[in-house]
């Protein structure tokens, strides 16, 4: 195993979505631990606020390439590559489902070309992927309750692929789940072809809610970021869908948890080979609207005008939490920070850049 990590670091590791929320602080948090490592970043740039991360990175060591995933061309120039982490894509379920094509080029295409590249240069691949590749009817079948502050699964919810503490990779997957969930799905079917066909190895992390510092959260994506920023530039707060209640319930990972997961899996890839993980803060990490407005609200003192929207958006689900169990049983992995850790550094880091980050996400 040792061998194949020190053939790993002769080599480039790739990280796409480079400039973006999980790849620029992945790509950090993997040169310090992996010093000696050479790390690419590659980023078209699309979202916004991540020209911020193009500094930070080089301060870091790190190398920013400005390229398109879905174009060949522009991978073929990073020369060999020992493993490629596929962070890149456009994460909104919403603009997925308003621009479908901009969803299929980079969650899709663009996985395929790195698959290639992977190929060509027998990298290992680690891919993020989502808690919405699950059926939403599937989700919404399981027995559901109003509690005062929010929609929760019965005690007793018990069926194929989930309980009352989560989701597991298991959870059948007949059903529709959203352009974004079926071009991940769709790249998940790939990655698992190459795996086995080119004898490469790989591993899949169907993760839920990934929140902290350096996230440019937006009303469509990231929603504890969002939510905190709200808080920091003043607002208002929207509770959307479901009645306007506030009430749907979601689980939250520190962006530190999912390094450690990642962290592992590089050093544990013969184990991990073809596993696919479903990864998430957990039911300890849980929250609805109202919840997370009311811990938002006291950690940063300020308090907030909200606006209840009865109708439920496109593609939206009432109810999400992962269940570790099976990541945990096999690397070890369980999440270490709580939801307040997430919002008191993600708050801390918006102090600490107050102004400039005004200029990309004090508009909301
Ligand atoms: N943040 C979450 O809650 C979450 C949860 C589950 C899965 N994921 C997945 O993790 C990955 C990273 O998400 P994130 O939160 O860092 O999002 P992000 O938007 O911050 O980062 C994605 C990056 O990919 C870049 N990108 C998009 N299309 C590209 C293309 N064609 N070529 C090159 N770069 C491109 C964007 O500019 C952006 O910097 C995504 O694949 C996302 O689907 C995220």
């Amino acid at each position: 195993m040792r061998e194949r990590l020190s053939e790993i670091m002769k080599k480039n590791l790739l990280i796409t979505g480079g400039a973006g929320f999980v790849g620029s602080n992945l790509a950090i948090f993997l040169k310090k631990h992996l010093p000696d490592c050479r790390i690419l970043c590659l980023d078209n740039l699309q979202r916004r606020g991540t020209r911020m991360n193009i500094a930070r990175l080089k301060d870091h060591g790190i190398s920013f390439i400005k390229g398109d995933v879905a174009n060949p061309r522009h991978l073929a120039r990073l020369g060999d590559v020992g493993l490629i982490i596929d962070c890149a894509g456009e994460p909104s379920v919403l603009v997925s489902h308003e621009q479908p094509l901009r969803a299929l080029h980079s969650n899709l295409i663009g996985t395929f070309h790195c698959l290639e590249l992977a190929r060509r240069c027998r990298a290992d691949f680690i891919f993020l992927s989502t808690s919405r590749v699950y059926p939403i009817a599937g989700l919404e079948q399981i027995p559901w309750e109003e509690l005062p502050t929010r929609y929760d699964w019965k005690k007793d919810a018990f069926g194929v692929g989930h309980s009352y503490e989560g989701v597991t990779h298991q959870f059948p997957l007949q059903g529709v789940r959203s352009f974004y969930g079926a071009t991940k799905l769709c790249s998940e079917h790939l990655i698992m072809e190459y795996l086995d066909m080119f004898q490469l190895r790989g591993v899949i992390n169907r993760f839920g809610i990934i929140a902290g510092p350096w996230q440019m959260g937006k009303e469509d994506q990231g929603v504890v970021g969002f939510w905190v920023i709200r808080h920091k530039y003043k607002g208002s707060l929207s509770y959307i869908g479901y009645g306007g209640t506030g009430k749907q319930t979601r689980d939250a990972l520190h962006i530190d948890d999912v390094c450690e997961l990642i962290l592992l899996e590089i050093n544990q890839m013969d184990q991990v080979s073809r596993q696919l993980f479903n990864v998430g803060g957990g039911r300890r990490n849980s929250f609805s609207l109202l919840e997370l407005t009311a811990m938002v609200s006291s950690i940063t003192k300020v308090s907030l005008p909200t606006i209840s929207v009865p109708e439920t958006r496109p593609c939206d689900i009432r109810i999400y939490m992962a269940d570790n169990s099976f990541v945990r049983a096999s690397t070890g992995w369980l999440p270490q920070k709580s939801l307040e850790d997430i919002i008191t550094d993600t708050s801390q880091w918006i102090d600490a850049h107050f102004s400039r980050l005004a200029k990309v996400v004090g508009e909301g």
